[in-house]
């Protein structure tokens, strides 16, 4: 069969499935992938609002108003990204009972690598022991997880992939100025994992939205350590290195892409709001949550907020928040999920999975 006839095939099939029409590809998979099972790690260190009291100037008071946030963990000295993902990737697969030589595919959505290279995913193949499995890092911010899902799943909707694991992890603590009020007192490290896997008709994700616009790129970065501005003595004393953001700006851009990007993922799953059984937003900040879920009039009980004790794990936020909502039993067999994330680029992403 030649590449001209498989694509048609996987066409077909999509079209008899009814997930795919001829105008409509965009947006959606040629065949049904899910998330087959989840592994989260926290770090057990717990940084309060009380202890960033001693640090910067600020108050326990300020700090939950403003972002809802009560406490973060913080990744030990001695752990890195890779670190956090094993133990999440670990858990995801004993609960799925999939041996990792068996995994095709390993991606690593972090803006926190281990280091600049080998990749993060790299490392963690080696640790798991995937000896089969290709590896690569994804980095798009706190968007990198959705990203990362729709890559893996994509591949293995195309039948090039049988399993991939998707990571989210971030030891944001280590990019954060501890002297910068403003952020320090924002985010958190964390990570978690998914094993995709083919599912039924129906089922796991039904429908995405990816996009970016370069226009807000200055708008949350690291200016040096890259090629534009290596490291030096002076980016370093500088604090060239640290995390930079214009929280107001990002603010006002991520309420209106939640709203924006949930609608069109919703309608090109051929669902509306009410279906939706749980919202599953970048934990950032709960104003953000709050303001986005009134404008998707969705009440509280349909949202999922863990940002009061983890902050802002960026890439790590959402399969952290999917994770706990599985365990708690707010997202059964059946029931509608809908992710929805933005970050640096500025990027932004939704995906609506039948659970
Ligand atoms: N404690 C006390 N005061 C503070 C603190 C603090 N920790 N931080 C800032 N302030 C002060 C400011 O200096 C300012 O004082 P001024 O009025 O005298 O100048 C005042 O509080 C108000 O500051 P704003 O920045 O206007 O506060 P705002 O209500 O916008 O909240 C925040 C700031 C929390 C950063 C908010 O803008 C936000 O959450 N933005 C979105 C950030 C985000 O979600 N980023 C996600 C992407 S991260 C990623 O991709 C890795």
């Amino acid at each position: 069969m030649n590449e001209e006839e498989k694509m048609d095939r996987i066409l077909q099939k999509g079209l008899l499935q009814g997930s795919v029409t001829k105008e409509s590809r965009r947006g959606m998979l040629a065949a049904p992938v899910g998330i087959h099972s989840l592994g989260a790690y926290l770090p057990s260190r717990v940084l309060t609002n009380f202890d960033l009291e001693k640090m910067v100037d600020t108050s326990d008071e300020w700090i939950r108003t403003r972002t809802g946030i009560s406490s973060r963990r913080i990744a030990a000295a001695e752990e890195a990204t890779s670190d956090l993902c094993i133990k999440a990737a670990r858990q995801a697969l004993e609960r799925a009972s999939w041996p990792a030589e068996k995994l095709d595919l390993i991606i690593v959505a972090t803006v926190t690598p281990d280091m600049c290279f080998p990749s993060t995913a790299s490392l963690v193949q080696g640790t798991l022991g995937a000896e089969r499995a290709s590896a690569f890092d994804l980095m798009v911010g706190c968007t990198g997880f959705i990203y990362g899902l729709v890559m893996g799943a994509s591949g293995i909707a195309a039948g090039a992939f049988e399993s991939v694991l998707v990571i989210g992890a971030e030891c944001l603590s280590r990019i954060t100025n501890w002297e910068d009020r403003s952020t320090c007192v924002l985010f958190g490290d964390g990570a978690a994992a998914t094993l995709l896997r083919p599912t039924e008709e129906g089922r796991g994700l039904l429908s995405f939205v990816l996009g970016n616009d370069a226009g807000g790129a200055d708008k949350l970065k690291i200016n040096a350590g890259g090629s534009r501005m290596p490291a030096t003595e002076e980016t370093v004393r500088a604090g060239e290195h640290f995390l930079k953001m214009e929280g107001n700006e990002v603010f006002k851009f991520a309420v209106r892409i939640m709203e924006e990007a949930s609608l069109q993922a919703l309608e090109r799953a051929g669902l509306d709001i009410s279906d939706v059984t749980l919202l599953v937003p970048h934990q950032a900040n709960v104003r953000i949550m709050d303001a986005a879920a009134k404008r998707l009039n969705l009440p509280p009980e349909r949202i999922i907020s863990n940002v009061d004790r983890y902050g802002n794990t960026s890439a790590a936020s959402i399969p952290i928040a999917l994770d706990e909502a599985v365990q708690s039993g707010r997202l059964k067999k059946g029931d509608i999920a809908l992710c929805v994330s933005f970050g640096a680029g500025l990027s932004w992403a939704a995906a609506v999975l039948r659970w």
